[in-house]
């Protein structure tokens, strides 16, 4: 679709940026916080790229005040952080610390107090480890009232500054990467399993914007999905049909239970009958009507290409987390679908696809399937960064990324997504949960690395400067543009 013009941004647009508490904040065992499985599972050896860990991250949680006076100085409209489960409630369950709520007390005044609207993520990734050890975390439906309870004191106590609510992040990665590829905690590899414990998180999801609409009347709420559209790599209809399943497999099996509380059919029955479906209860169904958010959370990182895959045919395979470009193989499902690499499209070190134009379609896909607002809760350029002299880092690349997906974002309006926001991934650099310190997303440089956290200092990219006009300008100006090339 090409538009005889542009129409601009919406004048209340959130520009954005976001992180996640394992990622930026430290104070891994401070003031009362219990461990996450992510404190353990990354002390195991052979898990994370060179053994890195969020003990100490970008200290984040020391240091709130000076990053938050950054996103002031860049005019930041909106600040989606996380919340640690352990810090609220260190067992998981049981007694509050009302210390860890002070600290996002403390963040949420500070953000407020520099007109940066606060979007608070419950939960993303790092549920305590005191419920993995009892009862094996998302694989027990207990965890549907811990959540449900630690969800309602996030909505007591924050409800009246916090309009935005993020429920679960991706819980199609952390679920898949944490039950299909075993790369990330519990570390295990049974789809079984996989599709019992997504069920019980689709229910604690319910459950939890349920107990929401009673708490917080006036707020909004949604899950953020990661989001990628697929593309058929010919137009042979069986490369098609091999799209329209991970579409169904991948994307849909998610979304539509978000949105309309069922699963889709085809990918049921392809699951009932191999005996993967999930265990339903009564009431189920019920609940889960409940789950129909405010507006849908899109990460959006890169779009997939698949074609046919026979029965004997590629299975999962390694992801690339040494930023080795290249070193990814194709993965896919014996009889679904399997990866290629797009001819069209360029990756970024770690093999993702740089698609922005996939952006706008997927926003599309999702307006005209759900028919809901989209806030987009992640998009953006994982890279090595070069600290040049006179504290410089010439990020050309991640400006080059993010303008070409702003604009996928207003061409996107045009056609007529209702899109809310847009944060950028991330504001600092952040802990990249596999892949260290060394694949950077922020406007913000972090001065520290794998293996030394030095001064853990902040100095502003390029990219800063650049993102600093577009919320000026409220988008893309000629100025912009030129800045970049
Ligand atoms: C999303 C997560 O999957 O992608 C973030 O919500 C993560 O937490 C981001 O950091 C980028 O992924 P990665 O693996 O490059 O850190």
């Amino acid at each position: 679709m090409i538009h005889n013009k542009q129409d601009g941004f919406p004048i209340d647009f959130l520009w954005g940026s976001a992180s996640a508490a394992y990622q930026v904040e430290g104070a891994w065992n401070v003031d009362g916080k219990g461990p996450s499985v992510w404190d353990v599972f990354t002390k195991q050896p052979g898990t994370t790229f060179q053994g890195t860990t969020g003990d100490i991250a970008v200290d984040h949680y020391h240091r709130f005040r000076e990053d938050a006076a950054l996103m002031a100085e860049m005019g930041l409209k909106a600040y989606r952080f996380s919340v640690a489960w352990s810090r609220i409630y260190p067992a998981g369950r049981g007694e509050v610390n009302e210390k860890g709520l002070e600290f996002y007390d403390q963040l949420i005044d500070e953000l407020i107090k520099h007109e940066i609207e606060p979007i608070l993520t419950i939960y993303h990734w790092d549920v305590p480890q005191a419920l993995m050890e009892e009862y094996g975390a998302w694989e027990s439906r207990q965890i549907i009232d811990d959540y449900n309870t630690y969800c309602i004191t996030l909505y007591k106590r924050f409800g009246d500054r916090v309009k935005y609510w993020v429920t679960l992040n991706e819980q199609n990665v952390f679920i898949g990467l944490g039950y299909r590829l075993g790369i990330h905690p519990p570390g295990v590899r049974d789809l079984k399993r996989m599709y019992e414990a997504n069920h019980i998180a689709n229910l604690a999801n319910a459950k939890a914007i349920q107990s929401f609409r009673r708490y917080v009347p006036n707020g909004k709420i949604g899950p953020s999905f990661a989001y990628g559209p697929n593309y058929p790599f010919t137009c042979h209809p069986n490369d098609v049909l091999a799209s329209e399943n991970a579409e169904d497999l991948n994307n849909h099996w998610w979304l539509d239970m978000y949105c309309w509380g069922r699963y889709p059919r085809v990918s049921w029955k392809y699951l009932e009958e191999r005996d993967l479906a999930p265990t339903v209860h009564e009431g189920d169904w019920d609940l889960l009507t409940y789950g129909r958010p405010d507006f849908i959370g899109i990460n959006y990182y890169r779009s997939g290409t698949v074609e046919m895959n026979p029965l004997d045919g590629v299975q999962d395979a390694e992801m690339n987390t040494t930023g080795k470009k290249g070193t990814t193989a194709d993965s896919g499902i014996p009889g679904l679908f399997k990866t290629r690499k797009n001819p069209h499209l360029e990756t970024t070190n770690w093999d993702w696809e740089i698609d922005p134009e996939g952006l706008r379609i997927g926003l599309r896909r999702i307006t005209n399937r759900y028919n809901l607002p989209i806030l987009i809760t992640e998009n953006g350029l994982g890279e090595f960064d070069e600290l040049e002299g006179g504290d410089v880092i010439n990020d050309d690349y991640r400006i080059a990324f993010l303008q070409s997906h702003v604009g996928a974002c207003q061409k996107a309006l045009n056609d007529g997504v209702d899109l809310i926001g847009y944060c950028t991934w991330s504001f600092t650099d952040i802990l990249s949960w596999l892949n260290g310190y060394q694949k950077r997303y922020g406007f913000v440089y972090v001065d520290r690395d794998e293996l030394n956290e030095k001064e853990l200092r902040r100095i502003k990219k390029k990219s800063f400067y650049w993102y600093k006009q577009v919320i000026e300008n409220n988008g893309l100006t000629v100025k912009n543009v030129q800045t970049m090339s």
